[in-house]
């Protein structure tokens, strides 16, 4: 435990592993073990959501000597095995998130959740009209219901947040803005505030911004792998004291 008592959290998202790239992540996972106690992963683990992939990518992850903790993201869909993913994952002692929650060391709690797409603040897509349409904003209220649920559910004070889509616009803020409505939703971000949780991580934006607040204040940080290389000299991940 440091020695203020808070805890070393690493976190990253959007590895997108490919098939070959055998130890791409391997000093990652050893800078890991030197610089914090558990792991947070964001969701995009995989390129296409391939069991060959993800494969690669746990079998890296075998070299973690602190908890780790993830929720999937769009990408890793993208292949149809979504069940196989899961299980690779937690064979490699990784606890993948959808709706549910996880504790490190007794003191972090962690909800996870996908989340999904559909716009910010006034901008937010609404459940009106083509069944379609209806569906698409159900996906995103679904999510957010599930993330509540699992926030419910954590009993330790200390929570964080952990999803794959942006729950506020300031953190996909750099991104096209055409794209932006497709890489988050203000619908995720009412569970985080409503239950009191410290910090909220995503990924997905990978060309967005490191970091922005939720209407009452609570820290969003974007820790795309693609973003913290391009603004934080090349690193691969980022320590936050919780
Ligand atoms: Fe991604
Ligand atoms: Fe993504």
């Amino acid at each position: 435990m440091a020695a203020n008592g808070t805890f070393r959290l690493a976190a990253v998202a959007d590895l997108h592993c490919r098939q070959d790239q055998h130890g791409r992540f391997r000093e990652l996972v050893k800078m890991v073990n030197g610089e914090a106690e558990g792991l947070v992963l964001a969701g995009d683990l995989t390129d296409h959501g391939l069991v060959d992939e993800v494969k690669t990518l746990a079998e890296v992850l075998t070299g973690l000597r602190v908890p780790c903790a993830a929720v999937l993201g769009n990408h890793d869909f993208e292949g149809g095995v979504v069940k196989e993913i899961v299980r690779i994952l937690g064979e490699a002692k990784v606890t993948v998130l959808d709706g549910d929650h996880a504790v490190f060391d007794h003191r972090l709690g962690i909800a996870g959740v996908k989340g999904f797409a559909g716009g910010f603040d006034k901008a937010m897509l609404q459940a009106f009209g083509e069944p379609v349409i209806k569906a698409f904003v159900q996906e995103a209220v679904n999510e957010s219901l599930k993330l509540e649920a699992a926030l419910a559910q954590l009993e330790v004070e200390k929570k964080i947040v952990l999803m794959h889509y942006a729950p506020i616009a300031d953190t996909v803020a750099g991104e096209d803005l055409q794209l932006r409505p497709y890489l988050g939703t203000t619908r995720l971000a009412a569970p985080c505030e409503a239950f009191g949780a410290v910090a909220v991580f995503h990924g997905h934006a990978h060309h967005g911004t490191l970091e922005g607040k939720t209407p009452k204040g609570i820290p969003v940080y974007n820790v795309a792998m693609p973003l913290i290389r391009k603004l934080m000299d090349d690193k691969r991940f980022r320590v936050f004291e919780l």
